[in-house]
């Protein structure tokens, strides 16, 4: 089963950082790559063209959001068909910040995740535990299992706290109930000290502040991809 590290750096890194990391990062992981360990990096979208040429053994891109329309007359969005070219293969859907910040729905969601997959993109759909059936329900049912759904607790985001590993394993199975037998994974203050507890038990984690720092980040890939050799 694959297992995912999904680095999200939310509105974080100018161009010259995220060259530094990138550097970093590849002389960290070296030109073997990652095998065994599905490493994506969700930045910003004025970030996308730092990572458009990196290779697939080292990571994939991801998006933080997209339009919940297709290209045309709508201001300040990004479109997943404007994505083309950029090598984009995930977005992350659905955050809780997208929620309370910008008043996003289900409905809103479900057009999003209806856009990326008329473009290629797997949408990671991030849920709490309170609507994780009002989601599902928000979705065409076809596209319920074309998901990857990350389980994010709001109370465990950016707050050092971080949900219990029996919890996780509890809720993936309600997620599978609704959505399918689609991967799982966990969200909220995963770090490289717990890593491995929440990828041993899930499809994986969804990093936040621990994946800014490129050494954190490395030795969160490295510990998983060690454990699954
Ligand atoms: P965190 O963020 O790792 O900083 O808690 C996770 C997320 O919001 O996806």
């Amino acid at each position: 089963m694959t297992k995912y590290i999904v680095a999200n750096w939310k509105s974080n890194k100018t161009i010259a950082d995220a060259q530094q990391w990138l550097e970093s990062y590849s002389k960290l992981i070296g030109t073997g790559g990652v095998k065994h360990v599905k490493v994506i990096v969700a930045p910003a979208f004025h970030l996308l063209s730092v990572f458009a040429q990196v290779p697939a053994n080292m990571m994939s891109l991801g998006v933080q959001d997209v339009s919940p329309f297709a290209a045309g007359a709508y201001t300040g969005e990004v479109t997943a068909s404007l994505l083309q070219g950029l090598a984009v293969k995930y977005a992350v859907v659905g955050h809780s910040e997208r929620r309370r910040h910008f008043g996003e729905t289900y409905a809103q969601v479900a057009q999003k995740v209806d856009q990326c997959l008329q473009n290629d993109i797997t949408p990671i759909v991030c849920v709490d535990k309170a609507y994780i059936d009002q989601q599902a329900a928000a979705l065409s049912k076809e596209h319920l299992d074309k998901c990857i759904v990350a389980y994010e607790p709001l109370a465990a985001i950016g707050s050092g706290w971080s949900e219990d590993v029996g919890t996780v394993k509890e809720i993936e199975k309600h997620i599978q109930d609704v959505f399918g037998e689609v991967p799982v994974i966990y969200g909220g203050s995963v770090d490289p000290a717990d890593v491995l507890d929440y990828t041993l038990v899930s499809a994986g984690v969804l990093v936040g502040s621990a994946s800014l720092k490129v050494e954190s980040f490395v030795e969160m890939v490295k510990k998983v991809e060690v454990a699954l050799t």
